[in-house]
This record gives structure tokens, sequence and C-alpha cells, in this order.
């Protein structure tokens, strides 16, 4: 789709959330049954239910444009998924683990914030004013979602996850001898 204009590229812009938020949808489940610690695992899914409702949010924005909300693939949701997926992956105590999945969910949550609050001004400069409303309320329940984050980052994970590391401290590897002098 071409952009000749600042409301084609409002457009593109909700699309690309749109389909960000689809595959939020997907993962949300995947990090829930992921996490250790329960306050987490339902931090998880209440977000889930959250972004249920975004995603309907947008459906009544596009509803509104006349516009269809398909079309585009969030490439850098599907990125921050994917190295989601990795440090999931990985061999590492739960409470470190838990600590990946907070800092993989916090990615998330400010590229959302920052999509939102870009969105938002632009429906406000083109006097869609509900649209403007209905988006800043997402943004206000992703900023919420990221200070939740935040609270949990600093209460048990990360010093669990501290402790738990220092019991095997990783064995320092030698630097191999140079050939050449
Ligand atoms: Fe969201």
């Amino acid at each position: 789709m071409a952009l000749e204009s600042l409301h084609d590229l409002y457009v593109e812009e909700l699309r690309d959330l749109y389909n960000a938020e689809n595959q939020l949808l997907k993962a949300l489940p995947k990090m829930a049954r992921a996490a250790s610690d329960p306050t987490l695992r339902a931090a998880f899914e209440e977000h889930l239910e959250v972004t249920r409702g975004q995603v309907d949010r947008l459906d009544r924005i596009f509803k509104r444009l006349g516009e269809r909300a398909t079309g585009k693939k969030c490439a850098a949701m599907e990125g921050l998924i994917e190295e989601g997926k990795e440090m999931m992956e990985e061999d590492a105590p739960p409470a470190v683990l838990d600590a990946a999945l907070i800092s993989a969910a916090q990615k998330v949550e400010h590229y959302e914030i920052a999509s939102y609050g870009c969105v938002r001004t632009y429906a406000r400069l083109h006097g869609y004013d509900d649209a403007a409303e209905l988006l800043q309320e997402t943004l206000d329940e992703e900023g919420e979602a990221d200070k939740k984050l935040t609270e949990l980052a600093e209460s048990v994970i990360n010093v669990e996850a501290e402790e738990e590391g220092e019991e095997e401290p990783a064995p320092r590897r030698k630097k191999a001898a140079a050939g050449r002098r």
C-alpha cells in the first residue's frame, strides 16, 4: 500500500498493531506456561484478557474507518516473540527463566507503548476523538502492564535468580594462548 498521506500511515500503523496484538494473543499462553512464579503466571494470564479487549478496540476503530484490519505483518513483534522464545529454550534455573520472561515481556510492552502513542497522536491530529480515546485507554493499559512487570522484577524474581546463579558460578574459561607473538 502506498503511503500518500498521514491518514494512510495511520491506517497502516493500526494494521501493524492489530497484527502485533494477534501475535501476542498466541504467545502469551505459552509465556504463562513457561513462568514458574505464580504471580508472574497470573500477570501473563491477566494480560491475555486485557489484550483481547485491545483487539476489540482496534476492531471498532477499523469499523468506523471503513477499513479492513488485516493485511500487514508486524515484523517487530515477530522478532520480539522469537527472541523471547529463544530465551525460553535456554537451559536455565526457573527463577532465571522468569527474569528472562519479564525482560521479553517488557520489550514487547515498550514497543506497544511507542506504537500506540503514535497512532493516538495521529488520531488526535485527524480529529478522530473517539479513536484517540480508545487508543489512549489501551496505551494506559500497556503502561500499567509495564509497571507491573517492573514491580515483579524488583520483588522476588531477579533476587532469586541472582542467588541461584551465585551457588554455581560459571567456570571462567581460560583464554587460549595466542599462537603468534
Ligand atoms: Fe497490547
